[in-house]
């Protein structure tokens, strides 16, 4: 049987990723103990969040915590952003000599304000040289491949990111991840993705990322733009069983549900990986937003969020989550009994 398109293995330069589905950098969220998890459910190919190309150069020590990967995290891309080609330059040749990675990705779509003002990120955008300097010195730099990661253009009539594509190419860019909105559309903004169908006509290979919120969505961007991998951020989320769901839908035509007790047990397991990764207050925290995305659609989610919210010791956010299950499980014995 031939496997369906999104799980057969693709190339990027010279690194070979198992399947076509990409789980998005998102700072202060793809961490080291959620990125485990969301390869043990199907991701083929995860990121670092992004981090500083200056500060990696520079050495500090917490840019050294962003980009650790666990020994299951092969390949992997670690996300870089600047404007300076030298710091870009020796970044890149750092990872590549400490093996870090197998890919290095460039930045060029983050519109957040300490971003821009630096001159990186989506500012490179209305940049031109200085984006094509900036490129070429991490190209240069390195065999291992350079991809980027762009949006349409600052704002959506000048599609200014998509004219620049094959030129991205052309100065040796291995692929690029289009995220199918502008700047100024943000994150709310539906994207559109005839944006990723064009790109496709201009070079591959061609990863479509903007609002693959379900398994269907994934599906439905390879066939409306011929995409050759998509790039999943927000749906993963509270439910990193998207990467296994589409899965399921591509060989199966459709998808379990993912049971409550899986979802409690991925619950617990995150909680202590952020703890053992971050120390107790710092894991405790970060998890917050985590666990109020799990629960949600669940009944009676909204008080077990609050609560959640007040907390910072892992035992009681442990005692927390168990009495919601418990609950839970209650709510779902006495609704059998009453059939
Ligand atoms: C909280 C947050 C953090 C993000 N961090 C990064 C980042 O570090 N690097 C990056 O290239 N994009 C980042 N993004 C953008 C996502 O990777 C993705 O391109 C965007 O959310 C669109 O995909 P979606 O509609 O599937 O969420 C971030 C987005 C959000 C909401």
């Amino acid at each position: 049987m031939i496997p369906p398109f999104l799980l057969t293995p693709f190339s990027v330069g010279t690194c070979k990723i198992p399947n076509r589905l990409i789980a998005a950098p998102m700072a202060g969220l793809s961490d080291l103990p959620f990125r485990k998890i969301l390869k043990s459910l199907g991701a083929g190919l995860t990121f670092s969040e992004m981090i500083s190309a200056e500060s990696y150069s520079r050495r500090h020590k917490k840019t050294e915590m962003l980009i650790k990967r666990s020994e299951e995290e092969r390949p992997f891309s670690v996300q870089l952003f600047g404007a300076n080609p030298v710091a870009m330059a020796e970044s890149a040749r750092r990872l590549e000599a400490e093996a870090r990675c197998e890919i290095i990705d460039i930045n060029l779509g983050c519109p957040a304000k300490k971003v821009i003002r630096g001159g990186s990120g989506a500012a490179l955008m209305r940049d031109t040289e200085g984006l094509f300097k900036v490129v070429d010195a991490a190209v240069r730099a390195v065999s291992l491949p350079v991809t980027v990661k762009m949006r349409v253009g600052w704002r959506p009539e000048d599609r200014a990111g998509l004219k620049l594509i094959p030129e991205l190419f052309a100065r040796g860019v291995k692929a690029v991840c289009l995220h199918a909105r502008s700047v100024t559309c943000g994150f709310s903004r539906p994207p559109d993705w005839t944006w990723i169908k064009d790109a496709v006509a201009m070079g591959r290979p061609l990863i479509g990322n903007g609002g693959i919120l379900t398994p269907e969505d994934a599906l439905e961007m390879v066939r409306r733009t011929g995409c050759a991998a998509v790039m999943i951020a927000r749906g993963y989320l509270g439910n990193p069983w998207i990467f296994r769901e589409i899965r399921q839908l591509a060989e199966e035509g459709c998808v379990t549900p993912v049971a409550l007790s899986e979802r409690f047990n991925v619950m617990t397991a995150h909680l202590s990986a952020s703890v053992e990764t971050f120390g107790e207050k710092h894991g405790v925290l970060k998890m917050r937003k985590h666990l109020a995305w799990y629960v949600r659609g669940l009944a009676d989610s909204t008080q077990f969020r609050g609560r959640i919210m007040t907390l910072n010791g892992q035992n009681e956010v442990l005692a927390t989550i168990d009495a919601y299950r418990e609950h839970l499980n209650q709510r779902d014995r006495q609704e059998t009994r009453n059939g």
